[in-house]
């Protein structure tokens, strides 16, 4: 069945620059091989339209050695879609960056003014509701805000939590249907995902839970065969994508896109 949080007509994309290499992170496991990052990045794009999805695939933006991973610039509601104000200050200006992309998209265009700060990677949209986690990245004032643009829209938006040394509440948890949520056990302990159907990530393949459903796919980072095979016998269609260089960045499938539908 689909369902505007799961299928969508439009990605966007921003290709790796050479400056990748001073991307963020949270422990340093060396630079990732950029080269390697393309390819993935490649693979990435052919299986979003593999699904019969327009991908528009931005420039690299050396100055921005974070850009590659777009999902934290903006939310995209079916409504319009909100620029986002990131936490991290060498990625604030990414946000600006993306805003006209999406002013050719959308007729509703609102921004996260400040002071607070929110980034994309930890807003969750299902079925019933918008799920933002605080983070280090996202703060109170960065949730108020969005929470208040996004219920003009008609949305219900809920705070919870991302656990501590998560990047973003979306690194431990993706939506799999418009009810079913693949997370780590850890982040499904909160009980934030109480009354959702919770396909469990294997013990030690926590870097897992990032994928995304796409259409009638789901990306899913190569090198976790337990959570893979989990997913494969509830039925989901699988295509597996290299992500151990976007890993060493803390990146994942969901950072690498913004996902939509424009209202004609
Ligand atoms: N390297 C991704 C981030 O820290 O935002």
């Amino acid at each position: 069945m689909t369902h505007p949080s799961t299928h969508f007509s439009h990605a966007i994309t921003r290709a790796p620059a050479g400056s990748v290499t001073a991307g963020l992170r949270a422990v340093d496991t060396g630079a990732p091989d950029l080269a390697r990052m393309q390819a993935d990045h490649l693979a990435y794009i052919a299986a979003l339209r593999s699904t019969g999805a327009t991908v528009v695939e931005l420039p690299p933006l050396p100055a921005y050695p974070d850009a590659l991973f777009v999902e934290d610039t903006a939310l995209c509601l079916p409504e319009g879609a909100i620029i986002m104000r990131p936490g991290a200050p060498s990625r604030l200006g990414e946000a600006a960056e993306m805003a006209p992309t999406l002013a050719g998209f959308f007729g509703e265009i609102a921004w996260i003014k400040g002071p607070g700060t929110i980034e994309g990677g930890d807003i969750l949209v299902t079925g019933r509701e918008v799920l933002v986690g605080r983070s280090a990245r996202t703060d109170a004032a960065g949730v108020a805000e969005m929470t208040e643009i996004a219920a003009g829209w008609g949305h219900q938006v809920r705070e919870v939590f991302t656990p501590p040394g998560v990047l973003h509440f979306k690194t431990d948890c993706s939506l799999m249907d418009a009810d079913t949520i693949l997370s780590t056990r850890r982040l499904a302990a909160s009980g934030c995902f109480d009354g959702y159907r919770i396909i469990d990530v294997a013990e030690g393949e926590e870097a897992a839970a990032n994928a995304i459903r796409f259409n009638d796919l789901v990306l899913f980072p190569a090198g976790f065969p337990r959570t893979r095979d989990a997913l494969l016998t509830a039925g989901y269609n699988l295509v597996e994508i290299g992500n151990a260089e976007c890993a060493k960045l803390d990146g994942g499938m969901s950072c690498l896109s913004l996902r939509f539908t424009p209202r004609p």
